[in-house]
């Protein structure tokens, strides 16, 4: 199994304040990946240091095979990772298709504008309205849907299914589930053992900066009472 992101001994933080202390990650192609941990442990830090948008201060990030431990955020997405950001960042001010539109990466057979609709039918009969008019599970859909759009070979979301009413999260999780059988390879963050217990084909628990525990699938299951000794749910 090939991995599409590898990360060794990553380290950072924000001035003196040091988050993460060195951690390593492999995300193999085509499987979905878990991150975990508690509120202020690092996961975020984690997904802004794969994105580019804040610089390691030691450490290597490799994707697909290429070296990007300091690449800027538009090299990190042109060699295949989308991003649906913790707090959505949709532009409030364009429309839903705008807001599609303003990042799109067009492949051949991809994502297009219809394909999102078809998903999401209700940000089809949305089209038209302002981001700023959109409920909150409306905002997280019109999220995935741009990163989607962005055809991208790794998709990481960061807490996608936080605060949202219980259907909008159904329908979010049986996209997900429908990317994976596509063979996306998709990294996540969520807090809901159960469903990501479904999907997850890996996992990784962070803890004060550092990965306190992997493993798979059926480790996961074997171990999860201890697992969640890591998360205190
Ligand atoms: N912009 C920032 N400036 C300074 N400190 C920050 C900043 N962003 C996060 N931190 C700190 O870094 C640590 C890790 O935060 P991070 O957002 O990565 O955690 P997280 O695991 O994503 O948490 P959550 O589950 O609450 O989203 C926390 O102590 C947080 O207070
Ligand atoms: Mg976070």
């Amino acid at each position: 199994m090939t991995s599409f992101v590898t990360v060794n001994g990553l380290r950072a933080g924000y001035g003196h304040a040091e988050v993460l202390f060195g951690i390593d990650l492999d995300i193999t192609a085509g499987q979905v990946s878990t991150l975990m941990g508690r509120n202020g442990m690092g996961k975020t830090t984690t997904v802004r240091c794969l994105m580019g948008l804040l610089k390691p201060t030691a450490g290597r990030i490799t994707i697909g095979h290429q070296e990007m431990s300091a690449a800027p955020p538009y090299r990190i997405a042109q060699a295949g990772v989308g991003l649906v950001p913790e707090g959505r960042h949709i532009f409030p001010s364009l429309s839903v298709s705008e807001n599609l539109r303003a990042t799109a990466r067009r492949t051949p057979d991809g994502w297009t504008e219809d394909k999102v609709y078809e998903a999401f039918p209700r940000l089809g009969h949305r089209k038209r309205n302002f981001g700023f008019q959109l409920s909150g599970g409306e905002q997280q859909m019109l999220a995935i849907g741009r990163a989607l759009m962005t055809n991208p070979k790794l998709l990481i979301l960061d807490e996608a299914t936080e605060g949202l009413a219980p259907i909008i999260r159904e329908e979010i999780w049986a996209m997900l589930g429908r990317l994976k059988e596509d063979n996306l390879s998709i990294l996540l963050i969520d807090k809901n053992l159960d469903e990501l217990a479904r999907i997850s084909d890996r996992y990784f628990v962070l803890e004060k900066g550092e990965i306190v525990w992997k493993g798979t699938a059926a480790e996961f299951d074997s171990q999860r009472a201890h697992v969640e000794n890591f998360l205190h749910l």
